[in-house]
């Protein structure tokens, strides 16, 4: 028999876990997602090497402190790591990894499903649907935004904030950005710079956000910041959901400040504001930018690839470093 190498903390597809179990002799997640109790209960019983986990399990500190000495990588299948405290895990000597670059198009796609999906009503036309239809709306009834020739802001111009721009660029949309600085002129491709959030606020009909989670950036769009936008505008946010105060927006979507709201990410997952849901301007997915057959099994897969560079005495090819030191450029 295999000695297991490998602690899985969650299901993944059976590509994923196939190769973990033939490679790694990989223990799997029972019975959905472990948190970290689990997983610090699991590993006392069967101490391992590495841990793959999802950005659903927080590794925080003490988390980080109660690992067995075996553990020498936390692999996260997901772009974001502020779940895991990058820095106690190096003071451990322990690497964390990330799955970047691979779900990239997936997220953007989803963003720019968020963004038309938020625009042009989809929820409450889906309902009118669900109900049977069977009242002809007039032409002044139920109108939406125009999403093409609008100008979107990028809250962080990492990779997927540049896969957004991409898009948007085929709906003809002006793109406007800020980051902690400016991108190369090859990478802008045409998009406009603002040296802060507050500065470019003001020139986006649509607000789309795609900087990292983590201290830097929680609560960067709260009521200050959402006032700052033109009466009528459009949020999204597929990135983390402590970016934005909730509070802030749900009174910005009742008032008719904002027209809608499209969300991924919420500041508790799963157990998300219901507010939000019972307001009808707000277009809602439950956390699944990256879910797609092919991503998930690309991340999966990078995941495994992180492992098998650390259990082979090599440098992960994505090893992160803490973030407070790290840019938003370099994030998701
Ligand atoms: C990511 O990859 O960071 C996604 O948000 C999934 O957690």
């Amino acid at each position: 028999m295999t000695v297991s190498r490998l602690l899985v903390t969650c299901p993944l597809p059976d590509a994923v876990i196939d190769r973990a179990v033939k490679e790694f002799g990989a223990t799997l997640s029972q019975d959905g997602t472990m948190g970290a109790q689990d997983v610090l209960s699991r590993l006392a019983e069967y101490p391992v090497e590495a841990v793959l986990l999802s950005s659903r399990t927080k590794m925080d500190a003490a988390a980080i402190a109660a690992l067995p000495p075996a553990v020498k990588i936390l692999a996260t299948c997901s772009v974001g790591y502020d779940h895991v405290d990058v820095a106690a895990a190096a003071l451990r000597g322990i690497a964390v990894t990330n799955t970047p670059e691979v779900l990239t198009d997936a997220t953007a796609d989803l963003t720019m499903m968020l963004i038309l999906c938020a625009c042009r009503r989809a929820a409450e036309y889906y309902a009118i649907m669900q109900a049977g239809w069977r009242h002809r709306h007039q032409l002044n009834e139920m109108l939406g935004v125009q999403v093409s020739g609008k100008t979107l802001g990028i809250f962080g111009m990492g990779r997927i904030g540049r896969a957004v721009a991409q898009r948007a660029r085929g709906f003809a949309m002006k793109v406007v950005y800020t980051d902690v600085r400016r991108l190369p002129v090859e990478l802008e491709q045409g998009a406009v710079y603002y040296p802060s959030l507050y500065a470019m606020l003001p020139h986006c009909d649509i607000l789309t956000l795609h900087a990292p989670g983590g201290s830097l950036t929680d609560n960067v769009l709260d009521a200050k910041a959402i006032a700052q936008l033109p009466k009528g505008a459009v949020v999204v946010n597929a990135a983390r959901g402590q970016l934005i105060d909730e509070e802030a927006l749900i009174e910005a979507l009742g008032s008719g400040h904002l027209a809608a709201a499209g969300l991924d990410v919420y500041r508790r997952e799963p157990d998300f504001d219901l507010r939000l849901r019972d307001l009808k301007n707000v277009f809602l997915t439950p956390h699944m930018g990256s879910a797609t057959q092919e991503t998930r099994n690309a991340m999966g897969m990078r995941a495994l690839d992180n492992v098998a560079a650390a259990l082979g005495s090599r440098r992960p090819i994505d090893q992160v470093a803490p973030m407070a030191g790290s840019s938003q450029a370099a994030g998701p």
